[in-house]
């Protein structure tokens, strides 16, 4: 009997090798720039660089999978008569709670009329107001604006700006789009031995479907991965943010800032049904209130912005709410709107409410906070430079310091499409005199890796990893709480190092290896930070210090670097 158990569990497992894909290193593709991610930031930056050379865009799952998709609020810019750049950068600095970088807020701000007449010329429509004979803007609201600043196309502003974005993508000769191909690791001219300054040159790269491997090669590579959502078991992102960008970028040597600051959005939808389905600000900025079960509002007793107040407050009174009462959510109130109003500004949340058996103008909303927005990330500049050359970052997957403790609504969208356009300006600066052919690519080599009969592994450790950040690394902190999770995610990015090193790999795997790596990251900058300020709120050091500085971590607390253990090329 036993031996026949062991002869169907190995049948079993051979069926299921059999399934198996293979890391064939299939071949080499060079280009002039390589964009990694098909976002709003991501895309800007490929349709001005291909004025220039050819582009190669590589995503990991379809086109359109990126946080830009999803957003629903809108890109803040001053373009009311009454509002003013000064006040929209007081704004945002007040917000980032002592941590901004004022000159990099001032300038973006300044460019974002530019970057919205860019997204027009392409085809954008934003909702315009009725009585907006000469072409006003209908401005939403959301927490913190002192005035309605937020362009918005209804409450699918990120799928107009994504759909738009990829037509003109698809009208242009020299990008090419890559989907379904995922960034396993850098490749550094110090990686391959290349005496001299150390510089990115390309990248490993798997094929999603086929696990095929090839490798990039060019003189510049652009990270636009957007967000770090899936670190945590509760995210209002979509599946692909899961901080790919971050842990590639850090595993290549750049260090990465502030990444204690993870924004927790206060209100997405809470039914076992509805994933990650966030309920916008906007809402709040059209008059809801938030309430506990009774329709009692509650947010006033925290701040006098009431249910507009930053995020940071609101997702922190929210918490405080549904602990000290016991009660899974609470709730939002916008039952003063008349439906038809709801119907026309809330499409998308008005019908998916409704599919839950919620009618907006009549029910009480369920809501949860859930993470959000990544405020820190790769170190680098308004142009998206970092300390590697050669390798640059824009949007959600780096910390430019605009965002500083705790981003604005709203200023995401704007820091992406600024800071493209602004990455694509810096290097029409630089002359392209790359000799890819100067730089021999080593081939994808697996070694003694086999077919992992042992998957469950993967899941188990991606579960465990994002319920240890959400228990012990959420809303409000503790040592004791961040020195559990710190000992506990160590422990996963062993076993997941062994299981990367000793198994042909997957996406999955990939996955996983990066969330866990920017856990650690979040765990080591939360723990060197004694005060609270804007996300980082610990019970410990619940004042914030005098004087605020940024958390920059740019060592890999003497491991040896990882990219050195972990790319499996031959050399
Ligand atoms: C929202 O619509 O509430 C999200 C907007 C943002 O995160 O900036």
């Amino acid at each position: 009997m036993d031996c026949l158990v062991h002869a169907d569990a190995l049948a079993w497992t051979q069926a299921g090798q059999a399934r198996f894909k293979t890391n064939v290193f299939m071949k080499l593709i060079d280009a002039d720039y390589v964009v990694v991610g098909s976002g709003l930031a991501g895309l800007s930056a490929a349709l001005k660089l291909a004025e220039r050379g050819r582009v190669l865009v590589l995503t990991k799952k379809a086109a359109n999978a990126t946080n830009t998709s999803y957003a629903q609020g809108g890109i803040a810019s001053v373009t009311a008569p009454d509002d003013s750049f000064e006040q929209h950068v007081a704004d945002t600095l007040d917000a980032g709670a002592g941590l901004c970088d004022a000159d990099v807020a001032t300038k973006i701000i300044e460019h974002a009329p530019v970057c919205i007449e860019a997204l027009e010329a392409m085809g954008l429509r934003f909702s315009r107001s009725e009585d907006g004979a000469g072409g006003r803007y209908d401005l939403g609201r959301e927490g913190g604006h002192s005035a309605r600043r937020v362009l918005h196309a209804g409450d699918f502003t990120g799928r107009h700006i994504q759909d738009t974005l990829l037509d003109s993508v698809a009208k242009t000769p020299s990008i090419r789009v890559l989907q379904n191909h995922m960034v396993i690791d850098l490749i550094t001219t110090g990686w391959i031995g290349v005496d001299g300054e150390n510089r990115c040159i390309g990248a490993y790269v798997m094929n999603s479907e086929s696990c095929e491997i090839m490798a990039v090669r060019a003189p510049h590579v652009i990270l636009a991965t957007g967000g770090a959502g899936k670190v945590y078991l509760y995210t209002s992102n979509p599946d692909v943010a899961t901080a790919d960008g971050v842990a590639i970028g850090w595993r290549a040597g750049v260090p990465v800032k502030n990444m204690e600051f993870i924004q927790f959005h206060p209100s997405c939808l809470f039914h076992p049904e509805a994933k990650s389905f966030l309920v916008s600000e906007a809402v709040r900025g059209e008059g809801a209130k938030l309430v506990d079960v009774e329709g009692v509002p509650f947010m006033n007793a925290y701040d006098e912005r009431g249910a507009l107040a930053p995020r940071d407050i609101v997702a922190r009174a929210i918490d405080s709410e549904m602990k000290s009462r016991g009660v899974p959510s609470v709730y939002l109130d916008i039952r003063h709107q008349p439906e038809a109003f709801l119907k026309d500004r809330f499409p998308n949340i008005h019908s998916t409410c409704g599919r839950f058996g919620i009618d907006m103008a009549k029910d009480l909303i369920p809501v949860v906070p859930a993470a959000h927005y990544c405020c820190g990330g790769l170190e680098a500049d308004l142009n998206g430079h970092t300390a590697v050359p050669g390798l640059y970052a824009i949007g959600e997957v780096a910390c430019t310091g605009f965002h500083g403790a705790n981003r604005l609504a709203s200023n995401s969208l704007l820091e992406a499409i600024v800071c493209a356009h602004e990455l694509a300006a810096s290097l029409a600066e630089i002359p392209v005199d790359f000799d890819g052919a100067k730089y021999t690519i080593p081939d994808w080599e697996s070694g003694d890796a086999v077919h992992s009969d042992e998957a469950i592994v993967v899941e188990h450790n991606w579960n465990e990893v994002r319920t240890c950040m959400w228990d012990y690394v959420g809303i409000v902190r503790t040592d004791k709480r961040l020195e559990r999770a710190l000992r506990r995610i160590q422990n996963l990015r062993g076993e997941i190092r062994d299981y990367y090193l000793d198994y042909l790999i997957t996406p999955d795997v990939l996955e996983l290896r990066n969330i866990a790596d920017v856990a650690d990251l979040i765990v080591r900058s939360a723990r060197s930070r004694h005060e609270s300020r804007g996300l980082h709120y610990t019970l410990d050091y619940p004042e914030a210090a005098d004087n605020p500085v940024d958390t920059v971590i740019r060592d890999v607390a003497g491991q040896t670097h990882p990219s050195h253990e972990s790319i499996r090329a031959g050399r």
